[in-house]
């Protein structure tokens, strides 16, 4: 038998596969309801508008859609994203501070090979978005978790950690974070805190990096500058992205940064895929501009905010005792936690095989491991029917679980829990 991997290089040592892309092969079957995905709804997606603009690319710049295009992205989108950060967050850019990106998981890979060697320490939160762990690990990077609450990471935390590597004379290659309806556990970062990693960012001389691709859909409450706005150091790298607001399909993202930066990232993404396809490029600036895009966010916002709604009241009808769960203001998930004792790692199979429910087990999102009572539920994707249905399942796999005699704090509103959580 011939080893194919003994000259394999030792990137694929250390990138493992993601769990949620292998858990979706499990849940994908038509008799489970699966909260595990971060799709969005497909009824959602703005099919009839995106046929109009389509045809109209192609009869107007067919010449430009269908060739390559620069490394950068196609100027007539960076003119329009240009325009839209001044007029929906007050943030003053030019072309140049731009990269279009294949969406945001790319901007993630871009970012790391830019900053990260081997063992490079960099921080995260405690959860955090699990494309984005992969991926750091992926390039050997050391990462360290810093818990949050209701309010998000605790910033006195991170600067604990950023002095105690100072001492030692290192220092962290970045700070990652999810700011807006972070993904996995819906929690916001208040705008005391996004004022406090602006100055950490310029104190410390630290690259933060604001990944926000859930930003736009807020159902209720007001949004906080985004940290780019705030930052007056240059170290702030902020990655957008439009799957969630126009179709995943699109692959279509982009960074905004200072422009050394986004020089940088360009020579690195030439190696990846020369361009970001202008096709796709050339629809989304035609969607943004043409006036689709702010009326399908109105769309999207409300479907997502009656989904989640219905995900609130079935928890609230069904969990017993002693498990709480966020309340997000916005985006596609909330997160449960579990009475302590229990593991929601090991009741996966249990889930999917009985009860033909799935989620995402909450471990996955921790760098260190820690989190084994904790899960995400996406909202999104399934019917009102399939998240009543859903919940009313998972509540009796809990209750099948629960411990006789255990203490059972009320159950309800949490919204930051987890095992060894630091509040
Ligand atoms: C926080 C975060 N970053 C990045 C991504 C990657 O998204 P995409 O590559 O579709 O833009 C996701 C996807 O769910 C996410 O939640």
């Amino acid at each position: 038998m011939i080893d194919l991997t003994k000259n394999l290089a030792a990137v694929n040592r250390r990138t493992k596969a993601s769990v949620i892309r292998e858990l979706l092969k499990i849940t994908n079957k038509p008799d489970i309801i699966s909260f595990a995905g971060g799709l969005p709804d497909p009824e959602a997606f703005p099919t009839e508008a995106v046929i109009e603009i389509t045809a109209k690319v192609l009869r107007k710049n067919a010449r430009a859609a269908l060739q390559y295009g620069e490394t950068e992205g196609c100027p007539q989108l960076k003119e329009v994203l240009v325009k839209n950060l001044r007029e929906e967050e007050g943030i003053s850019v030019r072309p140049e501070n731009i990269l279009i990106t294949t969406a945001s998981q790319q901007a993630l890979d871009l970012v790391a090979k830019t900053f990260i060697d081997p063992s490079d320490p960099v921080i995260v939160e405690l959860p955090s978005y699990i494309g984005a762990l992969q991926v750091f690990k992926s390039y050997g990077a050391l990462m360290v978790g810093v818990r949050g609450d209701e309010n998000g990471i605790n910033t006195d935390e991170v600067e604990r950690k950023l002095i105690a590597l100072k001492n030692e004379e290192e220092h962290y290659k970045f700070i990652y974070l999810v700011p807006d309806f972070q993904n996995p556990n819906g929690v916001t970062l208040s705008a005391g805190r996004r004022e406090k990693i602006a100055a950490l960012a310029r104190e410390y001389d630290v690259v933060v990096v604001e990944d926000s691709p859930y930003r736009q859909i807020r159902f209720s409450g007001k949004a906080s500058p985004m940290i780019y706005k705030l930052d007056t150091s240059s170290n702030v790298i902020s990655l957008f992205t439009f799957s969630k607001t126009f179709a995943p399909g699109f692959r279509l993202g982009y960074i905004v940064a200072h422009e050394a930066l986004i020089r940088k990232m360009v020579i690195l993404k030439q190696t990846l895929d020369l361009c970001t396809s202008p096709f796709s490029q050339l629809i989304a600036a035609e969607f943004v501009n043409g006036g689709y895009y702010r009326e399908h966010i109105k769309k999207v916002i409300g479907i997502y905010r009656a989904k989640r709604n219905t995900m609130l009241s079935a928890l609230e009808r069904h969990m017993p005792d002693g498990v709480t769960w966020t309340e997000p203001e916005g985006g596609l998930f909330l997160w449960v936690c579990l009475p302590d004792y229990m593991n929601a790692d090991e009741l996966f199979a249990g889930a999917v095989r009985d009860q033909k429910v799935a989620y995402v087990i909450g471990s996955a999102f921790h760098c260190d491991g820690s989190g084994q009572n904790t899960m995400r539920l996406n909202f999104s994707y399934s019917t009102h029917e399939q998240i009543e249905e859903g919940i009313k399942r998972l509540a009796q796999m809990v209750k099948n679980n629960l411990r006789r005699g255990a203490r059972a704090d009320s159950k309800g509103h949490n919204q930051a829990c987890g095992r060894n959580a630091s509040r």
